[in-house]
């Protein structure tokens, strides 16, 4: 079986994608240092799959431990998920963000180079879009506005992609670009992990519901939009990682260098509030919440152009916002147990 380093593979999309892998006949090899996960998802990861995930328990910045391990497992292909991700902290913390979002990619492609491997997935973000004119973004969009040293840590990686696959003729690189990744496997054995107050919506109103947080606070109604809360286009995290399968098979089948890049969202905007009574009606729980200032840096909406995951992945999202919530709800309900 092909091995695929999958760094951050114990993560919230990592570890999904790690099940996708398998049910597709790959062999995911993780590499993560647990900084932002739990060794609890490897036991998640075993029970979906009946199979014992290998982990390899190391900074994927370290170029030596990292070399080891390339030379111990022989990949065929790397999913680059390893990155920190909280946009807040990285306005605290931009040099924190910088070393390793930009770092570990930079040591990553020095040490596939000495290994001689060339196809590499990559996990960018919608935030490379900044504030976009256009609705629906296309990969075509312009970039390079992000908001935050976060988001500017992916409009680099994305750069240094392009420069090293036009410099080396055998690179093979896949950017995607997710837009809000949500919800958990439908088994409820992983999901997200956030580590105190959530930031993100979904993990919020899932709390919120269960009682851990005192109330959500919607943060605007009054931007231009159908009931005045923000839009954004959330996507089932396991059709997220199902694309990550999808890419590694279409860069296996090309013969000229690619550095190419996609958009992963379902194409359809809701808004918060849409999410909240969703929400609502999937679980059978109010959602405490009161409505609030906006939030510094949002952007008033945001939309995937799904038009060329289509075209040349073959991709397309098959569950719907309610399934999302829906499952991260089961997944708030069994971090409970
Ligand atoms: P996550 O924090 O759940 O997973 C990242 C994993 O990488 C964690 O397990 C963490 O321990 C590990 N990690 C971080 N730095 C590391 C390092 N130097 N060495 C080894 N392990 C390291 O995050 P996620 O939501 O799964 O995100 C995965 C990727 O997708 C990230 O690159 C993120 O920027 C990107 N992304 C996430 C979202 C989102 O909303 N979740 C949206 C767009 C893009
Ligand atoms: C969604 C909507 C908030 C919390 C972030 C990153 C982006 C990407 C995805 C990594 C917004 C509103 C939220 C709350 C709220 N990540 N909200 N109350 O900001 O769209 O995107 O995650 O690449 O880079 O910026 O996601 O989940 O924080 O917010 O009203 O308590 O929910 O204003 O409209 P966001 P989010």
């Amino acid at each position: 079986m092909t091995k695929t380093i999958v760094t951050g593979g114990a993560g919230f999309i990592g570890s999904h994608t790690c099940v996708e892998l398998l049910a597709a006949g790959l062999e995911p090899v993780l590499v993560d240092d647990l900084r932002n996960s739990d060794e609890r998802v490897l036991r998640g990861l075993a029970e979906i799959t009946g199979r014992q995930p290998v982990l390899h328990r190391i900074d994927c910045g370290d170029a030596d431990a990292l070399d080891r391990v390339f030379a111990a497992e022989r990949p065929g292909s790397v999913i680059h998920f390893a990155a920190d991700k909280a946009v807040g902290e990285s306005v605290q913390h931009p040099v924190k963000y910088y070393h390793n979002n930009i770092g570990s990619l930079v040591t990553l492609l020095r040490v596939m180079d000495t290994h001689r491997v060339k196809d590499l997935v990559f996990s960018s973000s919608c935030t490379v879009y900044g504030n976009s004119g256009q609705l629906p973004v296309t990969e075509e969009s312009a970039t390079g506005e992000a908001a935050s040293p976060y988001g500017y840590t992916k409009v680099v990686c994305e750069r240094l992609l392009r420069d090293a696959s036009a410099a080396d003729a055998s690179l093979r690189a896949v950017l995607l670009r997710y837009f809000n990744p949500v919800g958990a496997h439908p088994s409820a054995l992983i999901g997200e992990l956030p580590i105190g107050v959530p930031n993100n919506l979904v993990p919020f109103i899932t709390q919120a519901a269960a009682g851990l947080r005192d109330k959500l606070t919607v943060f605007g109604n009054d931007y231009h939009t159908r009931d005045g809360s923000c839009i954004r286009d959330y996507i089932h995290v396991v059709d997220l990682a199902k694309a990550h399968v999808l890419a590694l098979q279409w860069i296996a089948k090309q013969k000229a260098p690619v550095c190419e890049v996609f958009n992963l969202g379902t194409g359809e905007g809701n808004t918060v509030l849409e999410a909240v009574r969703t929400f609502e009606e999937v679980s059978g729980v109010k959602v405490p919440y009161v409505i609030g200032p906006r939030r510094a840096g949002d952007v008033p909406a945001m939309y995937a152009d799904t038009a060329k995951s289509l075209k040349v992945l073959g991709w397309r999202t098959q569950l719907t916002l309610a399934d999302a919530l829906r499952d991260a709800w089961r997944w708030q309900l069994a971090l409970a147990k």
